[in-house]
């Protein structure tokens, strides 16, 4: 059974990540299922917003460390590289719901979501510098965008993980939820939008987002820059330091 299950639901995919004993670490199968399903539900006339989630305590610990050292090889045709371009190219509507961890892609990968909510178990984190890596998914472009330089510097070099709270205040997230409210809440909230007129919705959606083109221009200068990293000694040390432990 794939790691990552979706389920439609009156006009929204909601799709979990499903993988708890490795804290929902993304792996190469399961970008391409998150891929194969968005896309899917982007030419499915019946979808008109996602959700996604993690299946117990955790959101996702992010790509999966043992992955890193396997296949260091990152080109267009890596799976976690379409992935994140699948994300930017997204005109429906995103929703996330966000528990305990989520790490390192978990949490860039927010910056293209379109309602956030999380309870008070989130905890995010870039530790990209950490593992002797580069920011990802355009957070080098849109953190700063989003929280200020300054900001966007301390989340991004100094990759120290971060509440819920703090995320709330700095407008990373939409709201912080109940946990034994969060996914209802989230799925009330996809439903409304699922319900809203589909073209409106998504014209819309493409109008706040703004324009793709830099957003685009700066993954690729982050990912030629992250393959390099990936390769590097110091990059390895760091990956076997984590499964050591
Ligand atoms: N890749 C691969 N395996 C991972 C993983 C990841 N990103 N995150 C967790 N795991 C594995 C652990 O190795 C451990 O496996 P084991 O039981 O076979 O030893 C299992 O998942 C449980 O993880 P553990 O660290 O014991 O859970 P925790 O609840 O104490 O901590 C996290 C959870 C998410 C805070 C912590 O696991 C973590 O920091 N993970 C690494 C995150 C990371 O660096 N991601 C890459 C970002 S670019």
């Amino acid at each position: 059974m794939s790691n990552i299950q979706f389920q439609d639901e009156q006009g929204v995919r909601i799709i979990t990540i499903n993988r708890p004993e490795k804290r929902n670490a993304l792996n190469l199968e399961m970008y391409t299922r998150l891929t194969e399903y968005l896309i899917q539900g982007e030419s499915d006339n019946g979808i008109n917003a996602f959700l996604l989630k993690g299946e117990g305590d955790c959101f996702t610990s992010g790509n999966d460390v043992a992955d890193f050292l396997k296949n260091s090889d990152l080109g267009p045709d890596h799976p976690a590289f379409k992935f994140l371009f699948t994300l930017l190219d997204l005109t429906k509507p995103l929703v996330a719901a966000v528990s305990g961890p989520a790490v390192g892609i978990g949490t860039t990968l927010l910056l293209h979501c379109d309602l956030i909510y999380a309870d008070n178990t989130a905890k995010f984190q870039l530790p990209f510098v950490n593992l002797a890596l580069v920011p990802e998914a355009g957070a080098s472009l849109l953190l700063p965008r989003l929280v200020g330089q300054a900001k966007a510097s301390e989340l991004l070099l100094l990759g120290e993980a971060f509440d819920a709270q703090s995320a709330l205040e700095m407008g990373l997230i939409n709201q912080l939820v109940p946990g034994d409210e969060l996914v209802n809440h989230a799925l009330a909230q996809s439903l409304k939008l699922a319900q809203k007129p589909p073209q409106a919705l998504r014209a819309s959606r493409r109008l706040l987002r703004g324009d793709r083109a830099p957003i685009r221009e700066q993954m690729l200068k982050e990912l030629e820059e992250f393959a390099v990293r990936l390769q590097s000694d110091e990059a390895k040390a760091q990956f076997n330091a984590f499964l050591r432990k």
